[in-house]
């Protein structure tokens, strides 16, 4: 059987989907009538603190994020194997998010907007893409996609990751001790990292002071597209007040929704999105989903499972 605890989504307009693609597996809602030991797999979003109780014969967590940052965090969480989404309409709407904000301010869309504001006629000429780097901090499922849809475009590329990676046409940095030198070379630092101990905060005033400055007029830029909780918004405010970056495009904050008291609304070099970088599709997750159960229940391994001490 399963089980949905879907939250912030339309979890009865799942469930039919969900119900047709595996008839006739059981699939129920947390409302319905059935017995929880009977539950074999549970598939979540925001799951609530009761989530998991009596789930006692369960095999397998579904996360519908791909991130599982929060749900790791989860107070009761069993010590079932977590099944992530990774699925390549996520990964094309990821690239979509990432390609549009590198190539808007690789044009200096900043500034030639304030320049039309003002009325003023400027030729300031952007840098070919080939003479600017986009430095992509996570090389996994998206920050790959990304990486081979940015590459057509001409833009100079490199990754930094915990492991090494061996790909065509990026530069490779890894591990923590190689950080420094992959942002001394990076004018536009995309955020494609997961949400861990090791990470959090890494979008702070000391990252942004090891950027890249003179390759893109008013400053290096940074894409967040990652987790909030990797940011430090107070030093984004500050960096783009003082110049030290040029532009910030963040689509998540450390508290979601963001505020309406936050500053980052106002500041014209930021450009906030509501966390729609890479929404999970229904018909997609649907097939996903159901193709994860129909195999486990005939006896292949599961897929895409988190390592949780690696927490991602
Ligand atoms: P993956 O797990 O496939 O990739 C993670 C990458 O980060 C890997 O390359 C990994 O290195 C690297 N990494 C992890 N820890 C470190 C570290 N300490 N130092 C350096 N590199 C590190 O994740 P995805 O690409 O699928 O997703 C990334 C994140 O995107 C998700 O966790 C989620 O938070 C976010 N997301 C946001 C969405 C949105 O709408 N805004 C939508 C979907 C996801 P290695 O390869 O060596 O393991
Ligand atoms: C995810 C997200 O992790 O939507 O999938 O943020």
């Amino acid at each position: 059987m399963l089980l949905l605890h879907l939250s912030d989504v339309d979890e009865a307009s799942w469930a039919g989907k969900l119900r047709a693609a595996l008839a006739p597996y059981p699939v129920v809602r947390r409302g319905d009538d059935f017995d929880p030991a009977a539950v074999r797999y549970i598939f979540v979003w925001k799951p609530r603190p009761d989530a998991f109780e009596g789930l006692s014969g369960l095999k397998a967590i579904l996360s519908l994020g791909a991130g599982v940052d929060a749900l790791l965090q989860h107070p009761r969480l069993p010590d079932a194997p977590i099944v992530r989404f990774v699925d390549a309409d996520l990964s094309q709407r990821m690239s979509d998010y990432v390609v549009a904000h590198v190539t808007m301010h690789h044009r200096l869309y900043t500034r030639f907007r304030a320049d039309q504001k003002a009325r003023r006629w400027s030729q300031l000429y952007p840098p070919a893409a080939s003479e600017t780097t986009v430095g992509i901090m996570g090389m996994g499922v998206l920050g790959q996609d990304a990486a081979a849809r940015l590459r057509p475009l001409g833009f100079t590329l490199r990754s930094w990751s915990r492991t090494p990676k061996e790909i065509d046409g990026v530069e490779g940095f890894a591990g923590a001790e190689a950080f420094d030198a992959f942002l001394a070379g990076t004018d536009i630092l995309v955020n494609l990292l997961p949400l861990t101990p090791e990470t959090a905060g890494i979008l702070n005033s000391e990252t942004f002071g090891k950027l890249r400055r003179g390759k893109l007029d008013g400053g290096p830029v940074i894409v967040n597209a990652a987790r909030g909780g990797h940011q430090r918004e107070a030093d984004i405010a500050r960096a783009l007040a003082d110049g030290t970056l040029g532009a910030a495009s963040l689509d998540v904050f450390e508290t979601e929704p963001l505020a309406e008291s936050s500053p980052l609304w106002d500041i014209e070099n930021c450009y906030v999105t509501p966390h729609i970088a890479a929404i999970s599709d229904e018909a997609s997750g649907v097939d996903y989903f159901s193709r994860v159960i129909r195999a486990h229940e005939a006896g292949e391994p599961l897929v895409n499972v988190v390592d949780r001490d690696r927490g991602y």
